[in-house]
């Protein structure tokens, strides 16, 4: 589709017409990176955490307009409390050490999930720093945490319910706007770090036409640079939303 070689030059990076406007990942892999240099999941976790500016600021250098991280799914509560906790705690503090400096550097920073369950300093910090950066619009940074697909369906149909919306009314479009991403882009690319080919119920109902990336790579050592391959193969698909491409 778009002439690009096989090998990626040093120098490449994506056209306006080759750049998804809208890129989520599936952030894997933390404990496994902890796992191989023989220390506790929390430090992968904390690497993880770090790892999250780097991406962000390559996502701002390419031009990327939405940029959403899955870092907490409504399953990941199945995992030992002190994992659970442990990353509640690496999520707060560093939400309130990097607020300020989003906010400079223009991240409108959005929550998409559940607040349900979640400790009261976490939320404060959330709500903190989303409504500080509420106005910026050098890029969306939505944060799923304790987000699920599903779990998103139901409280989309719930509030659909109270707001009294009759049957005939109810449309993709209108079930879209319901959602936490509701106003948004679909995203274009979904990438999952370290390997797994599966979406782990994030963004189900969004995804229906993402292309997909999947690398071996941990999340804590994806950065700048395999961003940029994963663009290069976003670059080279054909996207056919079903239909029949006029040059076949
Ligand atoms: C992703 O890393 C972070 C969360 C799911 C919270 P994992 O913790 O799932 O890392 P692996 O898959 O065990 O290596
Ligand atoms: C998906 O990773 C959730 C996040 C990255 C936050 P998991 O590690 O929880 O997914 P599974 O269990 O391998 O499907
Ligand atoms: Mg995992």
């Amino acid at each position: 589709m778009t002439g690009l070689p096989d090998y990626l030059p040093d120098d490449w990076k994506p056209t306006p017409e080759q750049l998804p406007r809208h890129v989520a990942i599936i952030m894997d892999g933390n404990g496994r990176w902890a796992n191989a240099r023989g220390l506790p999941r929390l430090y992968g976790h904390r690497a993880g955490v770090d790892n999250v500016r780097a991406v962000l600021e390559a996502s701002v250098e390419f031009g990327i307009q939405y940029l959403t991280i899955y870092a907490f799914s409504t399953e990941n509560w199945t995992r030992p409390t002190d994992e659970v906790n442990g990353l509640f705690q690496i999520m707060g503090e560093v939400i309130k050490s990097e607020t300020e400096d989003l906010h400079r550097n223009g991240v409108c920073v959005r929550h998409v999930g559940r607040t349900t369950g979640l400790p009261e300093g976490l939320l404060v910090a959330i709500q903190q720093a989303t409504a500080l950066t509420k106005d910026n619009t050098r890029i969306i940074l939505n944060v799923a945490f304790n987000y699920g697909g599903r779990a998103e369906l139901v409280d989309a149909v719930r509030r659909m319910i109270a707001d009294r919306i009759p049957a005939e009314q109810v449309t993709e479009a209108l079930i879209s706007q319901y959602l936490y991403t509701g106003g948004q882009p679909d995203p274009d690319l979904i990438i999952r770090t370290a390997g797994e080919m599966r979406l782990s119920n994030f963004l189900i109902w969004q995804a229906a036409y993402a292309e997909y990336y999947s690398t071996s790579t941990y999340w804590p050592d994806f950065g700048r640079d395999e961003l940029r391959r994963a663009l290069a193969a976003y670059a080279r698909r054909q996207r056919k939303f079903g239909s029949v491409l006029t040059s076949c």
